[in-house]
């Protein structure tokens, strides 16, 4: 079962410290929401889960190896994978070959007819198997959003960060990236949702971290959170019940 151990993470750029000795775990298949103001940390920590940037102190343990120190190809490797709040496919291949290179760098030992097959049933899950031609960069942003998905459902990780999967995107593609999560939190792996779109927080996850500043000033079930006075004086605003959750009080995307 997926552990992941985050214990006293701190990170500085410069003058500014952006997390502030920041722990939780997770165990087994969770979907959790990972929530919090603009500028609160949230794309940093993500950065460190998936080894893109180094904490200043503090570990990461995934299923008992170390990762905090590992370059992001030997995090992927161990079974962590993320998307990114600002897509970042490889813009002047096609769709397919977004898919292939991830699947062929990890090399699980699938052929390739293995590996092209798999990446036909993806882009058919996620709608855009008629774009599977076209240069990345002509894809909207939200059908971008969904190659994203489909790098992650080619290889398949223990445990997915999702960084704003919502921001921007068409109604009807929301609904393919709910399926998405219902797929894969079905099939056993831990979801680490990020998103200010707290109705779908709300609607989705089962327990919520909120970082404020640098801080994880709380970790629990949402009804719990919902009324955390600190969350709502930092975060959701007085108003989240009646309102429902559109957004959280000062977030914006
Ligand atoms: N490479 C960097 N160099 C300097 N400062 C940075 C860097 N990356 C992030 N920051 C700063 O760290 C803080 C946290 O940013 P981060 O992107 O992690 O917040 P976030 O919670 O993801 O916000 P948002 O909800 O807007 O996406 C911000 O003040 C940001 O300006
Ligand atoms: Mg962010």
């Amino acid at each position: 079962m997926t552990n992941l151990a985050v214990k006293g993470l701190n990170k500085r750029f410069g003058g500014l410290h952006v997390l502030k000795g920041v722990s939780f775990e997770i165990d087994g298949p969770e979907l959790i929401g990972l929530i919090g103001p603009n500028g609160a940390g949230k794309t940093t920590l993500t950065n460190i889960l998936d080894g893109a940037i180094k904490p200043n102190s503090g570990t990461v343990y995934l299923n008992k190896q170390r990762i905090d120190q590992l370059p992001p190809y030997e995090v992927a490797r161990a079974g962590l994978g993320r998307t990114f709040q600002v897509t970042r496919s490889f813009r002047r291949m096609t769709v397919l070959e977004n898919l292939f290179v991830p699947a062929l760098a990890l090399n699980r030992g699938h052929s390739r007819e293995e590996i092209a097959q798999k990446a036909l049933e993806v882009l058919e899950f996620l709608t855009i198997d008629h774009l599977r031609n076209e240069y990345a960069q002509a894809l909207s942003g939200g059908q971008q959003k969904l190659l994203e998905l489909g790098r992650l459902l080619m290889l398949d990780p223990e445990i997915v960060i999702l960084d704003e999967p919502f921001a921007g995107v068409h109604p009807r593609l929301m609904e393919v990236i709910y399926r998405y999560i219902e797929r894969v939190n079905g099939a056993g792996k831990a979801i680490i949702l990020i998103s200010h779109q707290m109705d779908s927080i709300f609607t989705l996850c089962r327990r919520l971290l909120v970082l404020n500043y640098g801080d994880l000033i709380a970790d629990g079930i949402p009804d719990d959170v919902k009324r955390d006075p600190a969350v709502i004086e930092a975060y959701l605003g007085a108003d989240e019940e009646e309102s429902n959750g559109e957004q959280g009080g000062r977030a914006q995307s």
